[in-house]
């Protein structure tokens, strides 16, 4: 690795780090993309890109079937990918592992499966107002299946989630609560292991939507002490296509099989069929192998980096950009936690009358890439009384030096939008907003 990893306690060096990534070498209009995008989907280290081409140059064969060198050797790599995810969050066990797609994979097949056993009529299910879509829609359309109640917790001026709204809906006892460990939306990172005590105190598993979390610093599941928690490969410097669901084994042991067909069973019989030891039961069909064994190198990847150095990385980062833009950029209105110490590596911010559309857009003439829209968290817009917000995010190889062109641009899009004709020109914005 050509990153600056030489001391545990160095701080990370994200312009040597770039090396690392093909695309920064890619020339946009004579400059290096500042890529602020990272909590949509984050680059890819060549050691990812290397061990997917790995696999589909040197040894492609389905796994746990072929008898022969290159069948052994994807089975082998497929299985070791799973024990990196599981050392990564600490499992106990590497069959608490579920290989899927993505986060949003994970969450519907706890709500279909767990969800489908066990939730009754007039069961309580606790969400928050931070949820991203992937963490309200499969409990909405298991809520309206089963004619089960959902409840919010409700979050406070800064977008934290607030306890004492928790509190009084945990005395509904419900029987799940499921909430995100970093919010999208406004990068809040909430007090996971409170909560799941309380959560089980009150009688309740917990399920935490670790989509941003795990990207931005080291997570300890047996620590948080919850029962499901989901991630996505591809924030995580993986390929897309990967993702994670680990819950308690005694859980998954008891769960029903959420997909059909082969990889998943142990006999099938033409009207009857028994299935396949955790986590296989849930891997039905041919699973996304090359994506596994890239997350698998991702994970390596950032853990010779150290995610503790991340989060030092990226705290440092979000105070520097906390000072930096309401500086630099007359009347940015940041929202989210006010202090770097309760937020991950992201910032949400608006500028007055601009649409974040045209924000984004005009940035993108200075190949600053960020996201605008409602960052597939619309209730959490309507709560903030927000159609749309900007948003710039980072993971190992952002630096100072790109919150400087993000500050820079929001300069020049702020001095467009002052132009006398401006208004008439180009205050429409430029899209229909799209998660
Ligand atoms: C907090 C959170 N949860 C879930 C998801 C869904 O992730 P995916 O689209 O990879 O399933 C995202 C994606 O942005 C997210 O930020």
């Amino acid at each position: 690795m050509t990153t600056a990893s030489t001391s545990v306690d160095a701080p990370l060096d994200p312009i040597a780090i770039r090396a690392d990534f093909p695309i920064f070498q890619r020339d946009f209009n004579g400059r290096r993309m500042a890529y602020l995008d990272s909590a949509s989907t984050s680059l890819k280290p060549r050691r990812v890109i290397e061990a997917v081409t790995g696999y589909d140059s040197r040894y492609t064969a389905n796994v746990h079937r072929g008898i022969y060198t290159t069948g052994e050797e994807a089975t082998a790599a497929y299985e070791a990918a799973r024990v990196k995810a599981a050392r990564f969050i600490n499992a106990r066990d590497s069959h608490e592992i579920v290989f899927l797609r993505n986060a949003t994979e994970g969450i519907n097949l706890v709500a279909y499966s767990w969800g489908r056993r066990n939730i009754r009529a007039a069961d309580t299910i606790v969400l928050t107002e931070l949820e991203h879509h992937a963490n309200l829609v499969p409990w909405q359309l298991l809520s309206q299946e089963k004619d089960a109640d959902l409840e919010f917790v409700a979050i406070d001026e800064q977008g934290r989630l607030n306890q004492e709204s928790f509190r009084v809906l945990l005395r509904t006892r419900p029987k799940l609560v499921a909430f995100t460990h970093v919010s999208n939306g406004l990068g809040t990172i909430n007090p996971v292991r409170e909560m799941v005590a309380m959560a089980h105190e009150a009688g309740a598993l917990v399920l935490v939507d670790g989509a941003q979390a795990v990207p931005h610093g080291p997570v300890d599941v047996q620590e948080l002490g919850c029962d499901f928690y989901v991630f996505s490969g591809h924030k995580v410097l993986g390929p897309t296509g990967s993702g994670v669901l680990w819950a308690r084994r005694e859980l998954l042991d008891a769960m029903p099989p959420f997909m059909g067909g082969g990889e998943m069973i142990r006999e099938v019989h033409l009207r009857r069929t028994t299935f396949n030891d955790v986590p296989w039961k849930f891997e039905a069909g041919t699973p996304a192998i090359s994506a596994a064994i890239g997350l698998g190198a991702a994970l390596d990847y950032l853990s010779d980096i150290g995610m503790e150095r991340l989060r030092a990385h990226e705290r440092a980062l979000t105070e520097y950009a906390l000072e930096v833009l309401p500086r630099e950029v007359p009347d940015i209105r940041i929202l989210g936690p006010r202090s770097a110490e309760e937020r991950a590596g992201i910032i949400t911010f608006n500028l007055p009358d601009i649409h974040p559309h045209d924000v984004a857009t005009l940035l993108d003439r200075d190949a600053v890439a960020i996201r605008a829209g409602h960052h597939c968290t619309q209730p959490l817009h309507e709560r903030l009384g927000e159609t749309a917000t900007a948003r710039a995010s980072f993971n190992v190889y952002s630096g100072r030096d790109d919150i400087d062109r993000l500050a820079a641009g929001l300069g020049k899009v702020q001095a467009i939008f002052q132009r006398p004709g401006a208004t008439e020109t180009t205050r429409e914005p430029a899209a229909a907003v799209t998660g």
